[in-house]
């Protein structure tokens, strides 16, 4: 079967417990949303799925492949890719060399690499800022520039780490419709990790929700808001971030 899973993960940080026995599943075509009050461990599972971190438990598999051990650069060339919550771009470098050069680091040569990075900002609709600096970006344009360097060499699943954090209503708005296309339009698999649960809610068709490292809610948008499972978790928290998702659940 089609899918990027993780069976049972488990990550122990010098006695913390940031995942225990996690399993999740994220389908190609389908936008996956994983959310949780801060710290809950949302961060760790997508390092442990591209390789950033090494599970102490568990394992992650694509179509049925173990893919315990490989390296960032090996994961990302089986097809698996991801932003950071910071985005990281290549500051000082124009916007389309940011996305050549990974272009080339997937073993593309230099004209093709250019030719794909071109055609991706053209895709997202921003081929007006190719040659501006990425530093100087605001940060809405920044986290676009970040989406579209992680879908060159055209990877079967895309991991974006808080995409909205800080954005305005329309502007997170204009990112929701560019995820529904990721996944209607490119087919990819989308886990999306947001603290803005209303767009969660709004665009994913399956939910996991983790609170200390636990899941402690899978479902449908529907079976989310009505949880009381998941509201409690997020009343427990004070973080300012954690308050207006109680506004939208039910
Ligand atoms: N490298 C590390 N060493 C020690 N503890 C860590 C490390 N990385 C994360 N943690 C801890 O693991 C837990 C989960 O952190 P993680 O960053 O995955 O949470 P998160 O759900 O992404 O939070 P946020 O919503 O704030 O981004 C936290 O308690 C965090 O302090
Ligand atoms: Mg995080």
């Amino acid at each position: 079967m089609s899918q990027l899973s993780t069976d049972k993960l488990s990550v122990a940080f010098a006695g913390l417990k940031a995942l225990s026995d996690v399993d999740l599943a994220i389908k190609p075509g389908q936008i996956t949303g994983l959310i949780g009050p801060n710290g809950a461990g949302k961060t760790t599972l997508v390092n442990v799925l591209t390789g950033f971190q090494a599970p102490t438990g568990g394992a992650v598999s694509m179509n049925g492949t173990a893919l315990t051990g490989l390296k960032p650069h090996q994961i990302r060339r089986k097809g698996i890719a991801r932003t950071f919550q910071g985005g990281r771009l290549f500051r000082d470098l124009p916007v389309i060399d940011n996305l050549e050069v990974t272009g080339v680091g997937l073993g593309q040569s230099r004209a093709s690499a250019r030719a794909e990075a071109a055609a991706m900002l053209d895709w997202i609709g921003i081929s007006a800022l190719q040659n501006r600096i990425a530093g100087t970006l605001p940060y809405t344009d920044e986290r676009r520039v970040a989406i579209g360097r992680a879908l060159i060499g055209k990877p079967a699943y895309i991991l974006l780490d808080e995409p909205a954090a800080g954005m305005s209503g329309p502007e997170a708005a204009e990112l929701s419709a560019l995820i529904k296309r990721i996944a209607t339009e490119m087919g990819c698999g989308v886990l999306l990790i947001e603290h803005n649960v209303g767009l969660v809610l709004n665009l994913c068709d399956h939910i996991v929700v983790l609170d200390s490292g636990m899941v402690i809610e899978t479902g449908p948008p529907d079976a989310i808001r009505s949880s009381e499972k998941v509201r409690h978790a997020y009343m427990g928290t004070a973080a300012e971030t954690n308050l207006p998702v109680l506004e939208v659940l039910a």
